[in-house]
């Protein structure tokens, strides 16, 4: 494989690390400053895309940084050139569309902090690709931390050989609770009529047991969603055979709307949880954001999530199988 490309030029960033050799993000920038426009964008994309999808999987991130990324409807035509397939988001967060592929990230409050995860973990089919485009950069926090999910499986293995092991052969059982409507108050206020596409009960039972979940109707209209058993970690075609921390236990276990427990329906060890929050924040890389910045994230190998941000922040987003 080249490890270089005529058409950008490897920079840096504040906050990038090296993990088991390889620099996460990759950052990407205009070969020269006077090749900043979309179309040498769109040209170089173009012609190095089989290179740039391999960057993506060898580095797990990359950030196009330099380039006049104005608008939506830039990020799409910078997403549409790869050709991957769309893929339809399911999950907690109320989203937005904006144009053609591209929605807004999370339209919850600036100031929660969305815990990290693979993106669409508990669905059958998730994203390979998560892409996201700063439009408007935030005065202060609002960063997309990322973590090397391998990493985590790793250190957990380290401190907790056993109830890996346990959690593992077992299985994992998360419960999640929505509501009917969206409800923007809060990051995980996507209603089921939303995020199933329609307002009849009975099909959206259809609909989300093709996504692998079971429903409990509650009194007050919202539904609770139950999802079990799932893997631990699971490994990935081409990524140097590592066992990736694939599942959601820190951000569901234990919380308001949701839970996460065995799928024998044996507890999750308090400590087992609290240990591995601090794993992964330990192991999390993040960057600030600059207006224009494109960050493709490799969603088989990183956890992400969002910081607490002040006003105003838009980040679109786009995910690809
Ligand atoms: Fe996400």
């Amino acid at each position: 494989m080249e490890f270089s490309c005529k058409a950008f030029k490897v920079g840096k960033c504040e906050g990038e690390k090296v993990v088991d050799g390889e620099t996460i993000p990759l950052v990407l920038q205009p070969s020269e400053p006077n090749k900043n426009d979309l179309e040498s964008l769109l040209l170089g994309l173009e012609k190095n895309k089989e290179w740039f999808e391999q960057m993506i999987i060898k580095n797990s991130a990359v950030l196009l940084r330099g380039f006049d990324v104005q608008k939506a409807e830039d990020f799409n035509e910078i997403v549409e050139t790869f050709g991957w397939e769309d893929i339809r988001y399911v999950g907690p967060a109320p989203r937005t569309h904006i144009y053609k592929r591209i929605w807004t990230a999370n339209e919850g409050p600036l100031s929660e902090f969305i815990y990290y995860h693979h993106e669409m973990v508990l669905i059958k089919e998730y994203p390979k690709k998560v892409i996201l485009f700063c439009e408007v950069p935030p005065p202060e926090g609002g960063q997309t931390p990322f973590v090397p999910s391998f990493r985590v499986t790793e250190r957990m293995l380290e401190e907790f050989p056993e109830a890996v092991k346990e959690m593992e052969e077992k299985g994992l059982q998360y419960t999640f609770t929505a509501p009917s409507k969206n409800q923007t108050t809060s990051m995980r206020g996507r209603g089921w009529e939303d995020t199933f596409g329609t307002s009849d009960r009975a099909e959206a039972e259809r609909r989300a047991k093709a996504l692998g979940m079971d429903m409990e109707w509650l009194p007050n209209g919202g539904v609770k969603t139950i999802l079990g058993p799932r893997a631990l970690t699971k490994v990935f075609d081409g990524r140097k055979g590592r066992r990736m921390w694939f599942n959601t236990i820190v951000g569901m276990h234990g919380k308001e709307l949701s839970s996460a427990s065995m799928a024998d329906g044996s507890e999750i060890p308090e400590e087992v949880a609290k240990r591995c929050e601090e794993i992964i924040e330990e192991e999390s890389i993040q960057f600030k954001w600059e207006k224009g910045d494109v960050l493709f994230l490799d969603n088989l190998a990183l956890l992400h999530g969002r910081r607490p941000s002040l006003p105003p922040r838009r980040v679109l987003v786009t995910t690809c199988k």
